[in-house]
């Protein structure tokens, strides 16, 4: 374990560090035992356990910022709560109640809070709550027994370009969720299957794949790890809820915020890739915990390339971005009630 003296909190970027406690509590015989603060580290797994075999997972993704007074928050862990027993229904594992995920959740904070990175570097205590068939099984079935895990990372930006534009590759050849499937499920199996085509693309030179729907290889889905907003004609415009984007907590927050706040008329529809090459759509970026708001410097199908703004972060995107982290770090009064304090 690295000691929180030795990280340099100010050049993170999104790796692994381990810290020092996790959470951990198992269901068996149709219940949750009570949980208990560990210090992190490895431990046992059938070789037949279903998450090996099956892919039987989900996780969360939340993050822990210290504001300027040197409060620590957490930016709406009940949407996490919820979409994790979404995803863990999905995939055919029992639910946790919300206010003990929310309350494991701060413990695991709390313990780890020496790792949290100072107001001042942009960083965060990233939040990995993880769910998974811990049993033995061999047959296509759901495991009897289950872990669920939290850990901490103290991170930096995910994009290592940080707010500067991102060059996104939209492909005609992979999608990542099919209609049906469990695209809009936070389950390990979307990821493990977006990792070749990142690959490639970041050999090309791009940041990241921005898929399109799998029917029509037509509408805007979103990025790997990220949902996607464009200003089309003046209003913000997002991919509507299909089933198979992942139903990112930023993305609804960014909603309100753009037209409560801001004033901005938005819409939630399908998308076709064509209307970005179109001068009619004039600034792009992704939204996310881990992505925060990334601004898309440009996209690229086949060749043909499409920059928006000059490369530079659009006038709504920055806004936007100043509102949603005025608001997490409570430099902006939280109107919402979107904010807890650990
Ligand atoms: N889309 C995908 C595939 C993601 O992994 C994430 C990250 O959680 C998001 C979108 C954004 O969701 P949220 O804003 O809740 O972090
Ligand atoms: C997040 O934003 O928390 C995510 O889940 C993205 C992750 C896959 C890095």
């Amino acid at each position: 374990m690295v000691e929180p003296k030795d990280i340099d909190f100010y050049s993170l970027g999104f790796n692994f560090i381990e810290t020092k406690t996790m959470f951990i509590a198992t269901h068996k015989d149709g219940k949750w035992d009570s949980g208990q603060f560990v210090p992190f580290g490895n431990f046992e797994i059938s070789p037949a356990s279903c998450v090996l075999n099956y892919g039987q997972g989900i996780f969360e993704g939340m993050k822990a910022l210290r504001t300027k007074n040197g409060d620590i928050t957490l930016f709406r862990p009940e949407e996490n709560a919820k979409r994790f027993n979404f995803s863990a229904k999905r995939m055919l594992m029992p639910e946790y109640e919300a206010d003990k995920f929310i309350d494991a959740v701060k413990k695991v904070v709390k313990e780890n809070e020496e790792y949290i990175p100072p107001y001042d570097s942009g960083g965060a205590l990233y939040i990995r709550p993880i769910l998974f068939g811990f049993g033995p099984i061999l047959g296509v079935h759901s495991a009897e027994e289950f872990k669920l895990m939290i850990f901490t990372v103290p991170v930096g930006p995910y994009f290592p370009e940080g707010f500067k534009g991102i060059n996104l590759e939209i492909s005609k050849v992979y999608t990542r969720a099919a209609p049906g499937g469990t695209g809009s499920a936070k389950t390990i199996c979307n990821y493990a299957g977006t990792m070749l085509p990142a690959k490639e693309a970041k050999a090309r030179g791009f940041a990241q794949i921005l898929f399109l729907d799998a029917v029509h290889l037509e509408h805007i889905e979103e990025v790997g790890a990220a949902n996607f907003f464009a200003m089309i004609n003046g209003k913000l415009a997002t991919p509507r809820k299909t089933g198979t984007i992942l139903e990112g907590i930023t993305r609804e927050s960014i909603l309100d915020l753009a037209s409560k706040q801001l004033g901005i008329e938005v819409e939630e529809r399908d998308i076709s890739y064509k209307e970005l090459f179109d001068n009619s759509c004039t600034e792009a970026f992704c939204s996310g915990t881990a992505a925060v708001i990334t601004p898309i410097a440009s996209v690229n199908l086949e060749g043909e390339e499409r920059i928006f703004n000059d490369g530079e972060p659009g006038e709504v995107t920055k806004r936007i971005y100043e509102l949603l982290t005025g608001i997490q770090r409570l430099d902006i009064e939280d109107i919402y009630g979107w904010m807890t304090k650990v």
